[in-house]
């Protein structure tokens, strides 16, 4: 049996989309359920807040799991990448108001879910930035007068257009990744490999 962490939401329809390419029945994962661990053939699944996989990966509590490139870059967990799924395909930007200006002479307030992203992309700038930790609504940050600019993650732009922000900079291109418990990975590798090969092989 592999364990395979689920993320619940968008990345979730998804994996459900590959594990019925593999021959698994996902009736489980059906919308409206409220279960969060059941059997599909020889995987164990789980079902897990996205920003959580790389938790329950990194502590063996999932062999497996299915994770933002976003949540890797932000928690660095100390797991195997082991494959770009080529789904959840987005990217990480820095965003302000259309015709934003920076003035360098002031520290550089910035709002972010991505704390250390944000703090590391300006630092390599030399750029002074008190970064300013948010869970969600950023593109509200800079409206209200809270930051000056944000770093997020933009998918269609719909987000950013709505409220007059613009991208300044891309900072990574994201998608979802598959991540192994390094230790568990040596143990079951043929197992996961014949799950990754069904996946690989279009239908
Ligand atoms: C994410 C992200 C942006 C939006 C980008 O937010 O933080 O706000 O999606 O998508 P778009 O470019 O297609 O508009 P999410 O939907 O996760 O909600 P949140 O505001 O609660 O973080």
């Amino acid at each position: 049996m592999i364990r395979l962490a689920i993320p619940k939401g968008r990345l979730g329809d998804a994996v459900a989309d590959l594990l019925r390419r593999s021959g698994h029945d996902c009736a489980g994962l059906r919308n409206g359920s409220r279960r969060l661990a059941f059997t599909m053939g020889d995987i164990e699944a789980i079902l897990v807040k996205p920003s959580d996989i790389a938790v329950y990966v990194e502590h063996g509590a999932a062999d497996i799991g299915v994770a933002g490139k976003d949540v890797l870059m932000e928690d660095e967990p100390d797991v195997f990448e082991l494959m770009d799924l080529g789904f959840g395909v987005c990217r990480m930007v820095a965003a302000a108001p259309a015709g934003f200006a920076d003035d360098p002479s002031r520290v550089l307030r910035v709002a972010s879910k991505y704390p250390r992203v944000a703090g590391e992309h300006f630092a390599r700038k030399n750029r002074a930035a008190e970064v300013i930790t948010l869970h969600g609504s950023i593109e509200l940050a800079p409206l209200v007068g809270l930051s000056d600019v944000i770093v997020d993650i933009v998918e269609t732009g719909t987000t950013l257009r709505e409220n007059g922000l613009e991208v300044l900079e891309e900072i990574a291109p994201l998608s979802a990744r598959l991540i192994a418990n390094r230790s568990r990975y040596h143990f079951i590798r043929t197992e996961i490999e014949r799950l990754t090969d069904s996946w690989r092989t279009r239908p």
